[in-house]
């Protein structure tokens, strides 16, 4: 039996919005690749915003002490995790946080060690700030996407070694680090004194019943040495309202790091926090009827790959799949999505070219219709 017709079927047009997603491509190219959903977001969201801007005033704003608690509240119910919110530095991105993390808690010529494939901004911090880009390859250990360790361990062993940039969970692959996993990752941190840069946008996309463990939350000596960042953006589908806050619970980290952000960050906009406000105080429901969606979305899509010559390892987050096509033999795999009308990201940017990623975080008519695509495309080139 079909399922029953849910809020995130509606097929919306965005073809007038400006949108970054939907102007990327041709008309005729069904856009999978930017960390977007099509979906609307949740109606407390829209009702906040609407009775913001009626407001009328929209002069400068600081973020009302509400937004400081709801995150608090979002924190402890979600991740057992306690933090004062004078730890919260308010921002209006999670990108230029990243890279003005690298360029204050480290000088030119230090090494960054970052596992890769990654979000291309987390190579990239280290890369246009003049660091060291240490490269930790991820690798597949029973069937999930892991640093390998030993890497890892001679990278942050590097006399230039100063910091480590996580993604947690990671994009791409979806990995969701276990308690286990990040505590070996702290010990190395600990061992050769680095800081960690952990980069958690994604945590509240976990697909599978799997809890979020922040790194920072694991013990006094990661919370020393860690600057986490969040944001709602992922999970309501607000990244254009611009929003995210990072957690620095060690008092000189955040000093040094606001110091360098005055002037150069703006504070995050009047609407982005009137979004995050209503986002974690009323949009639970929304969030659980998401997560459910896109579940059946990932399910979808593992079956629809499992008939053709990809490959998928298992994504216990996110909705933006991992997708192998080295069986395919192809110069340019994401050439060849894009030829069939199925505009995808390219794994280069990541660190593998062999590989595409693709964003399910659309209504399920859109993906199937995609995966025809795929599929024909496949067969007309005989490649199954
Ligand atoms: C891991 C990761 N970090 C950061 C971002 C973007 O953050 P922001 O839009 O807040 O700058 C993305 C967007 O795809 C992401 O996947």
């Amino acid at each position: 039996m079909d399922a029953p017709f849910s809020v995130f079927d509606t097929l919306i047009d965005r073809s007038n919005l400006s949108s970054d997603k939907w102007s990327k491509y041709p008309e005729n190219v069904i856009p999978m690749w930017v960390a977007d959903m099509d979906f609307d977001s949740p109606d407390c969201i829209k009702k906040s915003l609407n009775q913001r801007v009626e407001e009328g005033v929209y002069g400068y704003t600081h973020t009302p002490k509400a937004l400081g608690k709801v995150i608090q509240s979002h924190l402890s119910r979600r991740y057992d995790w306690d933090v004062s919110a004078a730890h919260l530095v308010h921002l209006p991105g999670l990108v230029c946080a990243l890279h003005l993390s690298v360029r204050v808690f480290s000088n030119e010529g230090d090494g960054i060690v970052v596992p890769g494939p990654i979000y291309y901004h987390l190579t990239k911090a280290p890369l246009v700030s003049g660091r060291e880009l240490l490269s930790v390859d991820m690798v597949i250990q029973n069937g999930r996407w892991l640093p390998d360790m030993a890497q890892f361990e001679a990278a942050c062993a590097k006399s230039n070694s100063k910091m480590i940039l996580l993604c947690n969970p990671h994009n791409p692959g979806g990995t969701v680090y276990t308690k286990t996993e990040l505590l070996s990752i702290h010990a190395l941190a600990k061992k050769y004194d680095l800081i960690v840069v952990s980069d958690e946008i994604h945590c509240d996309l976990i697909l599978d019943d799997l809890p979020h463990v922040p790194f920072a939350s694991l013990n006094q000596d990661a919370a020393n040495r860690t600057i986490t960042l969040m944001a709602p953006s992922k999970t309501f589908n607000i990244a254009g309202l611009g929003y995210a806050f990072a957690v620095i619970e060690n008092a000189e980290l955040r000093q040094a790091f606001n110091q360098e952000k005055a002037g150069l960050i703006p504070s995050p906009n009047m609407l982005g926090l009137t979004a995050a406000i209503a986002a974690y105080e009323e949009g639970q429901a929304w969030h659980q009827a998401l997560l459910v969606y896109l579940k059946n979305n990932r399910d979808f899509l593992v079956q629809r790959i499992a008939a053709t010559p990809l490959k998928m390892v298992h994504l216990e987050s996110t909705y933006l799949a991992w997708i192998d096509a080295s069986d395919l033999q192809l110069e340019n795999p994401y050439q060849f999505f894009l030829d069939a009308g199925v505009g995808v990201s390219d794994g280069k940017d990541f660190g593998n070219s062999n590989y595409i990623r693709l964003n399910f975080g659309c209504p399920q008519s859109i993906l199937d219709q995609a995966m025809t695509r795929i599929e024909e495309a496949l067969i007309k080139h005989k490649l199954m």
